[in-house]
């Protein structure tokens, strides 16, 4: 068989790598790299670092508006389609890159299979709503992680084609969680990241941190709702180091603010993310993926946002949500951690999406 796939967003490498390694054993995968993402420590590290094939097409769109990025990407992607002829085309997630890639495939009738279909946060002004939204309608394959995603899809009407895998960056972090403790423990995590960032504070310990990251368009579109944000961070009981998104570290100059409670470093490679996540004492964000690797980690997390697709972890209070108040982001973070005195359900699958991927796709070429 031979499949497009189409990647262009730093969690959308991260969740290719298992799926590429099992598929690629027996049959032919094109990748399609948008350049949605393309800094180094964006986009390259995770080739490198998680092996991911080099992509077959790189398309070079980089940033701009909505349309802009996500008709360039469709125009593009289109012209690979008529000359590939590929009997089915992969998205991952909800991103412009994953929006373009099922609209080129769906208009010339190539079989359109989505994975992490069916999340929802029922916010319609958020892109990765619409973007997720619309795709999943035109999916011939809703390959979904959770089964409250396919409950959504159903509410919408669409049960064909539908097939529960669990979550494939389950699959991602199990793979290489030993990889990365075995380059980061001890010191080395430190030295790590002294050796690429500035300030790193002499006395950052494990389990003595908060790890926060922060993107999402909603938190960062606003700049007093960022200044919110960090004005929380700089009350927080413990350290708070951030690799900060290039979005959100082009707007954080703008406030003027002196940090001493914030680090703010570049964003780092996944292993050491993985490491980080894991040795923190909580985790501060608005990233989707994040929120999982949190949990799959048994790291307690606050979510800073109003809904959360992934309702799961909030289950004995591993995730909480938080409004964007100081009051209430410093009190979240500073709740009691009573989640770790609970065992966790397997509610995000065992670990095999790659492989039910693969197979459902299989059956249905
Ligand atoms: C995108 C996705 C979001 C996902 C996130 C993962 C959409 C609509 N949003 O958001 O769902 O959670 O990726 O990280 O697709 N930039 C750089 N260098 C880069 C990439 C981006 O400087 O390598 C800067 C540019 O100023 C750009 C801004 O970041 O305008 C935003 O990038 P963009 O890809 O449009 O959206 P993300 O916020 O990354
Ligand atoms: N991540 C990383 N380095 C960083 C920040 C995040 O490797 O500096 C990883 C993180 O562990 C997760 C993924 O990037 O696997 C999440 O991506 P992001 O938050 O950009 O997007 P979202 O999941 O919100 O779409």
């Amino acid at each position: 068989m031979k499949l497009i796939t189409v990647i262009g967003a730093r969690p959308q490498f991260i969740k290719s790598a298992p799926f590429s390694d099992v598929f690629r054993k027996k049959h032919k995968e094109i990748v399609i790299h948008t350049g949605q993402h393309y800094d180094k420590n964006m986009s390259d590290i995770f080739f490198k670092e998680l092996r991911i094939p080099e992509p077959d097409y790189h398309l070079g769109v980089g940033s701009g508006n909505h349309g802009f990025q996500t008709g360039r990407m469709l125009e593009k992607i289109e012209d690979i389609i008529l000359k590939e002829k590929p009997d089915g085309l992969l998205v991952y997630g909800d991103t412009n890159s994953t929006l373009a890639g099922a609209l080129a495939a769906s208009k010339l009738h190539i079989p359109v299979f989505h994975v992490e279909a069916g999340l929802r946060s029922y916010h319609k002004r958020m892109p990765e709503e619409q973007n997720r939204v619309l795709t999943d309608h035109i999916s011939d394959l809703l390959l979904c992680p959770t089964k409250t995603a396919v409950e959504n899809l159903k509410k919408e009407g669409i049960t064909k084609g539908v097939i529960l895998t669990g979550d494939i960056m389950y699959d991602t972090v199990n793979r290489f969680i030993k990889l990365s403790n075995s380059r980061y423990s001890k010191d080395a995590w430190l030295e790590s990241l002294k050796a690429e960032n500035e300030v790193i504070p002499s006395d950052l310990q494990e389990k003595e941190y908060y790890l926060a990251t922060i993107h999402r368009a909603e938190n960062t579109d606003d700049l007093k709702k960022l200044q919110i944000i960090f004005s929380a961070f700089e009350k927080l009981d413990k350290p708070v180091l951030i690799p900060l998104h290039p979005r959100t570290r082009k707007l954080i100059d703008k406030l003027n603010i002196k940090f001493k409670n914030v680090t703010i470093i570049n964003p780092v490679g996944y292993l050491l993310m993985l490491y980080l996540t894991a040795n923190a004492y909580m985790i501060v964000t608005d990233s989707g993926g994040l929120q999982k690797e949190a949990y799959f980690l048994k790291t307690p997390c606050t979510t800073l946002r109003d809904q959360t697709e992934w309702v799961e972890t909030l289950e004995y209070g591993w995730n909480m949500l938080s409004r964007i108040e100081v009051q209430t982001i410093t009190k979240t973070a500073t709740r009691k951690l009573d989640c770790l005195k609970h065992s966790q359900a397997p509610l995000f699958g065992d670990g095999k999406a790659a492989e039910y991927i693969c197979q459902a796709i299989l059956k249905r070429a």
